[in-house]
């Protein structure tokens, strides 16, 4: 295909500084300092992540403005003030003390998008606990880890998800309450450790103080998958908010009077970062949709609701891509302002036909659950090179590193991308795995597990990853958490997981296994294993495709080669097959 290299950065519009669009001056004039002066902190010190995004403007003339506009996928809508989340987050905090949190408890969601997650993780964090988001999409094993990792005392769920839950109940020994909420009225009986978050809310106060929380303690965690173990809860801090609001404000290019679309599911980092804190602190209006994927709703949200400012995901717009123009013509989307992009790498061609489409591109973003905010990115005011992720963050200092993440390469040369450690949303710890954490800072850079490289010009270009994690419609998923539920069926030997390209989401999971002795091969079997791993992953982390070999290709040592799986999928090189068992 072909595309013009360069698209000029067309905002209309450009009330912030720093001027990114003279970028190195906003390098040297920005400061994490002045950030900070920019929030409140709490009444006699301290600082809170839901007293930045809420309380501070319910005490302003923002205190009537909407916050959140919500949109159910029945046709349901309901807006709620910024004064309207300050008391509901209130009496959520009360609530939750009056059944015993404390300060660094680990309180969790696992529900769809409806308003009251928005209240739960902020009443979490108004009352000091620790909140940590589930994906409502997730099935019994993956909670269960989560939940038996992170020893939550309280869980929020619906009706509809409970069920899941009670499933592993009896393995889940911290787990003291679950706050069920019900929202759509569905006959429901509580169980004995169960309570009823409309009834908790409605004994609750609507006065509360916020429990007084420092820059440094713990705030937020969400599990992100890694080539081995169980995925891992990436642990961030009150100040964290800085990133949020900061990158929010310059990045999203947040002005005041903007209605802001974030596609991004709270149970993943982005439906935190840029779907509460980062619009919310900077106390813009934001849109919230509760159904998934849907180019008619999605542009008939962005019509019904004047949406400027949009924030999606590449898989995304590449269904959008396929759901083609005409779907479009539909809709008036002149209010449409600016937009961005995260998560996976944002093609050019979909930057190319975003402007043929929309007539603005998508700018693309980069980073990761551990950095809690957006590092690299395509300003504003800056010409977009189709392909590349952008230029790092003032406040963020990002290269590319050699192979043993000793020294600097030049430009045009692949390597390691790593972040100079010590930005404010920067996470703190990996939960119950101190060394881990420790294991990926070298010299005081953060290696982030991403290859890539620098042009002469100082955009970044985004390789792959370094190690065998799957990106699959933006979701990281380890190859090792999709083999370990394989191997629990019985008719599974041995199981070896790999990413495969694929048109819409860039990454598609397939397995291989071996079977064990008496079991034959056939379609019934290989449909029943996919059933069973969907019931003990997640719908994203399922493999599509199964294949049944006799053996699994390995090292003397027994590890699967995945690497060897891929290269043989894929026709590539085998590369060094020297440690190959006999
Ligand atoms: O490999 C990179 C890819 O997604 C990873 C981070 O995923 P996660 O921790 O789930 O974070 C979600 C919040 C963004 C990265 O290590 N990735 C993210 N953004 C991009 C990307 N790959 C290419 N281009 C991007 N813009």
């Amino acid at each position: 295909m072909n595309y013009e290299p360069i698209i000029k950065g067309n905002v209309k519009e450009f009330s912030v500084k720093p001027n990114l669009l003279n970028y190195e001056e906003a390098r040297e004039s920005f400061s994490w300092d002045d950030i900070y002066k920019e929030l409140d902190g709490l009444e006699g010190g301290g600082l809170n992540i839901a007293y930045e995004a809420i309380d501070r403007h319910a005490k302003t003339s923002l205190r009537e403005k909407m916050a959140l506009y919500w949109e159910g996928k029945d046709g349901n809508s309901k807006q709620y003030t910024f004064h309207d989340l300050y008391t509901l987050t209130n009496r959520f905090a009360n609530a939750l003390q009056s059944l015993g949190i404390k300060k660094g408890d680990r309180v969790f969601t696992y529900m769809d998008r409806t308003p009251e997650i928005f209240v739960a993780i902020l009443g979490t964090l108004k009352a000091g606990a620790v909140v940590g988001p589930l994906f409502s999409a997730f099935g019994p094993d993956a909670v269960k880890d989560r939940l038996q990792d992170s020893g939550a005392r309280i869980l929020i769920t619906t009706p509809g998800l409970v069920a899941t839950v009670h499933e592993i109940a009896g393995e889940l020994p911290a787990l003291e309450k679950i706050i069920i909420v019900n929202r759509r009225k569905t006959p429901y009986e509580l169980n004995e450790n169960e309570v009823s978050y409309e009834r908790i809310m409605e004994s609750a106060s609507e006065e509360f103080e916020i429990v007084k929380t420092e820059k440094e303690d713990k705030a937020i965690m969400h599990y992100t998958s890694g080539t081995t173990g169980k995925p891992k809860g990436a642990v961030h801090v009150h100040q964290a908010v800085m990133g949020h609001y900061a990158t929010a404000k310059y990045v999203l290019d947040l002005h005041p009077d903007d209605i802001y679309f974030c596609t991004a599911d709270p149970g993943w980092v982005t439906g935190t970062s840029y779907g509460i804190f980062g619009p919310w602190s900077n106390g813009i209006s934001q849109v919230v949709y509760e159904g998934g994927f849907s180019a008619s709703h999605w542009y008939g949200v962005i019509e019904k609701y004047q949406v400027t400012v949009w924030y999606t995901a590449p898989t995304a717009i590449r269904m959008l891509m396929k759901a083609g123009e005409k779907v479009i013509g539909k809709y008036n989307l002149k209010s449409l302002r600016y937009m961005c992009s995260v998560g996976e790498p944002l093609n050019p061609e979909a930057v190319v036909w975003s402007v043929e489409a929309f007539g603005l591109p998508f700018h693309d973003n980069w980073w990761q659950t551990e950095t809690g905010c957006i590092q690299i990115a395509n300003y504003p005011l800056q010409d977009i090179r189709p392909g590349s992720m952008g230029k790092p963050f003032p406040g963020v200092t990002a290269a590319i590193l050699d192979e043993d993440c000793k020294h600097e390469l030049p430009p045009g040369e692949e390597g390691n991308l790593a972040l100079k450690s010590g930005w404010p949303s920067m996470f703190r710890i990996y939960w119950n795995k101190k060394e881990l954490y420790d294991s990926k800072f070298i010299n005081g850079w953060y290696i982030t597990g991403d290859r890539a490289r620098k042009d002469e010009d100082g955009y970044f270009w985004f390789v792959g990853r370094a190690d065998d994690v799957i990106n699959t419609a933006g979701h990281l998923v380890g190859p090792f958490e999709v083999e370990s539920a394989l191997i629990e069926h019985p008719a599974v030997a041995e199981a070896g997981v790999i990413g495969i390209p694929d048109k819409l989401a860039m990454e598609v999971i397939k397995a291989f296994i071996s079977l064990k002795d008496g079991y034959e091969i056939s379609d019934e079997l290989i449909m029943e294993i996919k059933r069973f791993a969907r019931k003990k992953l997640h719908a994203v982390a399922c493999p599509k495709e199964i294949e049944i070999l006799d053996s699994l290709p390995k090292t003397r040592s027994g590890k699967i080669m995945r690497r060897l799986l891929k290269a043989r999928e894929l026709g590539l090189s085998e590369g060094d097959t020297s440690t190959l068992e006999d």
